[in-house]
């Protein structure tokens, strides 16, 4: 008996959107066909709605262990199933950081038991690590993380020498926060000078300053050229950024680029609404780069697009601008909002399923995920675009209990999610089936 048949589905998947029914044995896809003859345990029809690969995000915050009062791996992947992620990449600063190999063992440990998603989590750099660097194998871990710019967590590794080292000896993606730390504590303190205790969350982007982002991500960039790194920069902001990247199939790059959901949906025009809520780093800047970030997307200068899920409690927000924490949960929204671009005509849904599942997967060198494909893992979502939704503070999964979109109508209802051939999300409900593996890493 086959375990799931999908019918009447739309298959949206490397490029092209066709009508097929999807077969499911074995947890994999086992067959794309029109009108497939053959019975299994569970059939959806899926007519009228679109089925894509399963999100990858590639960067979340999922606080565990050590700031579970914010949100752990189980409450975490919970919403980001019930988003229509299957996959995720978990950070490193949390408490402990996940900085040893010992420490990693120990996040592999926690997602083994608790998590509702295939996982993977990185190995995080700091000054006086880089023998665990060196000692990392291909496929351990999702790649090496650098916080090349101070943000949640004491990780800032500022050393140039110390940097030159991770970028030569680090195995497989090294992956960057860039922002100059230096730079952001002279803005902050010119703003202290002309607000005195009151700075506005309008002042984020110039404390947070693009110049700060050009000045981390073109040294990332140098030193990836010099020592032939497999570079990823994180959460690029700026338009002037851009010329650092070159457009065309990620296939053919060494050095590749991010973008995340709420700098591709918000720009600070947001700030007098939204407040801290969209308080993140590096910043929300300003419509032209939002505009900009966009059209990179489309041609293809940006290669990715995550989450960075980074939830706060309330408390942590609702404080004046200089002491709000810095960041948003997303995982639960970011598709629904990619399709919301998408209904506004600004990104193709092509585009949008290309850089939130088939790059991450060729980039990262996932084994067998991030494609509908013959033979994959049937990690998929089921999208209803008839059935749009307005998020509210009731149906938030994350523990913190708030999102940046409350309030706003997204382009799209997560219908069903269904990860290694299980349904584990349908109808606004987990469905409590636990089917999830550690993603594994091509070691080529
Ligand atoms: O806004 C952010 N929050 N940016 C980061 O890089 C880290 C994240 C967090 O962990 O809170």
């Amino acid at each position: 008996m086959n375990d799931l048949l999908i019918r009447n589905a739309t298959l949206v998947n490397e490029g092209r959107r066709w009508e097929s029914d999807v077969l499911v044995k074995g947890g994999r896809i086992e067959k794309l066909a029109s009108s497939i003859d053959a019975e299994a345990t569970r059939e959806i029809d899926a007519g009228g709605k679109l089925v894509l690969p399963g999100m990858i995000d590639d960067q979340v915050h999922f606080r565990e262990p050590g700031l579970t009062h914010k949100g752990d791996i189980e409450s975490e992947s919970r919403a980001a199933v019930a988003g229509g992620i299957t996959s995720f990449m978990e950070m490193p600063n949390t408490n402990p950081t996940t900085t040893s190999a010992e420490r990693l063992a120990e996040k592999y440990a926690l997602g083994s038991a608790k998590a509702w998603a295939n996982y993977a989590f990185y190995m995080g750099a700091t000054n006086d690590n880089i023998e665990e660097i060196k000692r990392l194998k291909l496929g351990q871990a999702a790649g090496v993380k650098v916080f090349m710019g101070a943000s949640t967590g004491n990780m800032l590794v500022d050393n140039p020498a110390t940097l030159d080292d991770i970028f030569r000896h680090a195995p497989g993606i090294v992956t960057t926060h860039c922002e100059d730390s230096p730079m952001i504590a002279a803005n902050h303190a010119a703003a202290q000078e002309k607000y005195g205790d009151h700075i506005p969350i309008t002042a984020h982007p110039e404390i947070r300053s693009e110049e700060a982002c050009w000045k981390s991500s073109s040294f990332a960039v140098e030193l990836a050229k010099r020592h032939g790194t497999r570079l990823h920069v994180l959460h690029l902001t700026t338009a002037r950024e851009l010329e650092l990247f070159a457009p065309g199939p990620v296939e053919d790059k060494q050095i590749t680029v991010e973008a995340c959901v709420h700098h591709l949906f918000f720009d600070q025009t947001s700030y007098p609404e939204k407040g801290n809520f969209i308080k993140c780093n590096p910043a929300i800047k300003r419509p032209e780069d939002r505009q900009a970030l966009i059209k990179a997307v489309a041609e293809g200068r940006i290669d990715a697009i995550a989450t960075d899920h980074a939830p706060h409690t309330l408390a942590e927000k609702e404080v004046p601008y200089p002491r709000a924490a810095a960041g948003l949960p997303l995982v639960q929204d970011a598709l629904c909002a990619l399709l919301e671009l998408v209904r506004r005509g600004e990104l193709s849904l092509e585009m949008a399923v290309d850089r939130t599942s088939h790059n991450i997967a060729r980039r990262y060198q996932v084994i067998d995920r991030g494609f509908l494909r013959e033979g994959y893992w049937a990690d998929l979502v089921i999208m209803d675009m008839e059935n749009r939704r307005t998020v509210s503070r009731d149906q938030v999964l994350s523990r913190c209990g708030w999102s940046p979109f409350e309030g706003l109508t997204l382009g799209a209802t997560v219908d069903t999610t269904v990860i290694n051939g299980y349904v584990a999300y349908e109808q606004g409900q987990l469905t409590e089936q636990r089917a999830v593996q550690p993603i594994q890493f091509s070691e080529s």
